[in-house]
């Protein structure tokens, strides 16, 4: 993870590059992460092969039975789209060191045993189908390769696991046409950038993917920092996602359907990182056979709902809403520029109270429509009127109102109730 804050000594050049490149992905909010692997098989979580100590042996004959449907990716970038998200980040290889495309380097992928087939390419052609931006999940650490673990006290073993790794990673760079994001996950066993020569690796990508972004997890800074199961806003300047599971376990899990988030939790993460300028990563585990687990679909499709309706709050250029109250009652804010949205948590019926308004307030609308709400501005608290008995919103209960203030808006709350607090 990062240490240090990005941009700590980066030229003016860099530093402008980075704002040219990462604009899409800063206005996009929202992605889906996908997790699918020889793991997917036995549904025990991505990590079963460590937790359970299955022996390499045994766990390759995973490889034999991994036979997706074709077409399974194409079903992932369609709910994607559904869903209102703007782009897919999927395990290219993750930690058990299986290769989801047509490999040089190893035969362990899924051309030369498994399906036969270049996953990777598949799923690069879904994305592009649905318009959606594309990104590869790429773990450093491998249970599988020899030189994975003894690269750590042997330097012949680092030096060949390097390579493999550097040649793994230029194939993807190179084989598959434009590629967004490269998403690194756990750098486990060496202990510094230099041992795995990590600036040297994204210096390659730069020059065969100019326009990549890549994330922080080579233990270098480099452009957006990855809070996992945990929604946390990175200082003001630096980019983040939150990455996220949908039922506690990124690789494939049965569990019960109350272990997955509900679309409206989902809905609330949107608003937790649109206040923090940050971006939502959710994760779908497919099953063994590529298909996505129902209670995702089921989900996802509600908070497609949501976005087509609400969707311009999140996308596009968000600004902290610095001043306003994260806690204000019946809901909370969001910002874009001028315009500040009050996502309404708990409908209260025909009239709404926001307390402790310091700036005037111009207009009051509701969302989608936008039509415009009488109120009131008391000294101590602003009263929207005239608003419907019933929760307008029906996908996931959260409509949003759009207050705009005569200047930037500014709210004090403090835990007395006498005047002037
Ligand atoms: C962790 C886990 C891994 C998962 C990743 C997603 O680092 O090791 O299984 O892929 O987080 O962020």
């Amino acid at each position: 993870m990062a240490k240090k804050p990005a941009q700590a000594k980066e030229s003016p050049e860099i530093v402008a590059d980075r704002l040219r490149r990462m604009k899409w992905w800063t206005e996009a909010r929202f992605g889906m992460f996908v997790h699918f692997g020889l793991y997917s098989q036995l549904g025990r979580h991505e990590w079963v092969m460590n937790r359970e100590r299955i022996p390499v042996k045994e766990y390759e004959k995973l490889a034999r039975t991994f036979n997706p449907r074709p077409g399974s990716p194409r079903e992932w970038a369609r709910l994607a789209k559904k869903a209102g998200m703007k782009y897919m980040v999927m395990t290219t290889k993750h930690h058990e060191g299986f290769c989801l495309w047509d490999s040089k380097q190893t035969d362990y992928n899924a051309v030369k045993r498994g399906p036969h087939r270049d996953i990777v390419a598949e799923y690069v052609a879904a994305c592009r189908e649905f318009g959606l931006k594309c990104g590869f999940y790429y773990s450093l650490m491998d249970w599988h390769h020899p030189d994975g673990h003894r690269c750590v006290k042997d330097e012949k073993a680092r030096r060949r696991f390097c390579d493999y790794t550097y040649g793994l990673v230029q194939e993807l760079m190179s084989n598959y046409g434009k590629i967004d994001i490269l998403w690194y996950d756990v750098s486990w066993p060496l202990q510094s950038p230099e041992k795995w020569e990590s600036a040297k690796l994204n210096t390659m990508a730069r020059r065969l993917q100019p326009d990549i972004l890549i994330n922080d997890r080579s233990q270098l800074p480099e452009d957006f920092g990855t809070p996992e199961e945990h929604i946390s806003a990175a200082q003001a300047g630096r980019s983040w996602e939150a990455c996220m599971t949908f039922n506690g376990s990124w690789g494939w899990r049965p569990t019960p359907p109350e272990d997955s988030h509900s679309a409206r939790k989902v809905v609330t993460m949107l608003q937790q990182v649109t206040s923090g300028q940050g971006n939502l990563l959710l994760n779908i585990g497919p099953k063994p056979d590529g298909s996505v687990p129902p209670e995702a679909i089921e989900r996802l499709t509600t908070v497609g709902k949501w976005t087509a309706k609400y969707g311009d709050v999140i996308y596009g250029k968000v600004d902290r809403p610095e001043g306003l109250e994260g806690w204000a009652g019946c809901g909370t804010w969001t910002r874009k520029g001028k315009d500040c949205f009050f996502w309404v948590f708990n409908w209260p019926g025909e009239t709404l109270a926001i307390g402790g308004l310091r700036t005037k307030v111009k207009s009051v609308q509701l969302l989608p429509e936008g039509q415009s709400l009488r109120f009131k501005q008391e000294p101590r608290r602003l009263l929207v009127k005239g608003l419907p008995k019933a929760c307008p919103d029906k996908a996931v209960q959260i409509p949003i109102l759009k207050i705009n203030f005569a200047g930037k808006g500014r709210q004090v709350l403090s835990a007395g109730v006498c005047d002037g607090f």
